[in-house]
């Protein structure tokens, strides 16, 4: 299992529930915090659902499934902690709300615990400038859903050191993924050749090359993509998307890359993909798409 025992999610919405499960079925002690009961348990829920799917499909046994939740402990204190080797915080996407997450955490944790960030967005290096620990601070950056989904980026800050890049190549092949370490430069690996792809996709749209619903058929059946540019926008969430793409604008200053009007304004209606019941398409409310549609 390497040289982390103890895991501390901070964060439990639809990536943090995911991340926390896929630790406590590799068999880590798995703490996680959300602000609020109300919020674990929501994501107790979504992992429950998760690893009811992952038995269905017999990818794990019942038995497995039950040890896995069994490891999964929820609080709403950081206080608690103070014994974890390593911390991977998913909270919204907000420099704000991760910095008051890291102040805690530094004065919470001892000098070796390991701090991450799954941001998808953000500088790593401004969140671990903060903190005492610039060279045990790196990003982990999974992918939805985190149960299925085998690749993890390992994100080295200028700060990070080889010792803790080393320790989470171990981790992350010790979850069953695979682990791609790269720079802290906007979007790494996926995120800088996906958005690009999404956003033409959405100016297509607007241009009336053809429909939504062939878009996504021509990227399926032409490129074997297991979801179509117009489905994963809505899977991922046309806030996030247009939230990094205003990221990338921002350093990058590439008019191909400046968010398109039509995703600014789907997210300004509320149309922000399954979570809201209408994105591109629309979803029932438990997030499966209308047949209509
Ligand atoms: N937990 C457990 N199992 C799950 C699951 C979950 N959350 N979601 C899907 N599955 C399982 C299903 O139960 C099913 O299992 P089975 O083969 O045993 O029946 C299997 O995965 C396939 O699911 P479905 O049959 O429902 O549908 P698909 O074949 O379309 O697969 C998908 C679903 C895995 C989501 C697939 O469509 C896919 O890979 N889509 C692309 C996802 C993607 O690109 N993610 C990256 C987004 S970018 C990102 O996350 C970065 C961020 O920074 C924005």
């Amino acid at each position: 299992m390497g040289d982390v025992q103890r895991v501390g999610i901070v964060g439990f919405g639809l990536m943090g529930s995911g991340i926390a499960q896929v630790c406590a079925q590799a068999g880590y002690d798995t703490l996680v915090r959300d602000v609020e009961q109300r919020f674990l348990d929501k994501g107790f829920d979504r992992v429950d659902g998760s690893l009811a799917r992952l038995v269905k499909g017999g990818k794990l046994t019942e038995g497995d499934a039950r040890t896995a939740r069994g490891r999964m402990r929820g609080t709403t204190s950081l206080a608690e902690f103070a014994d974890r080797d390593l911390v991977i915080e998913a909270v919204v996407e907000k420099i704000e709300a991760k910095q008051e997450v890291y102040d805690e955490l530094d004065r919470v944790c001892g000098p070796g615990t390991i701090f991450t960030s799954n941001t998808s967005s953000l500088a790593i290096v401004e969140m671990a400038a903060r903190t005492k620990r610039p060279d045990r601070f790196a990003g982990l950056h999974f992918f939805n859903p985190a149960p299925v989904m085998p690749l993890v980026e390992i994100v080295r800050a200028l700060t990070t050191s080889e010792e803790t890049i080393e320790t989470l190549r171990r981790f992350v092949g010790s979850l069953g993924k695979t682990g791609v370490v790269c720079k802290d430069t906007p979007g790494f690996i996926v995120n800088r050749l996906m958005v690009p792809y999404l956003l033409s996709a959405i100016r297509a749209l607007e241009q009336g090359v053809a429909s939504a619903e062939e878009i996504d058929q021509a990227v399926k059946l032409g490129l074997r993509h297991p979801m179509g540019p117009f489905e994963l926008l809505d899977y991922t969430g046309l806030d996030i998307n247009l939230h990094v793409s205003e990221i990338f604008f921002d350093e990058f200053k590439d008019p191909n890359i400046a968010p398109p009007a039509l995703l600014r304004r789907m997210v300004l209606a509320g149309r922000l993909g399954a979570k809201t019941g209408r994105g591109f398409y629309e979803y029932d409310e438990k997030g499966q798409r209308k047949a209509s549609t």
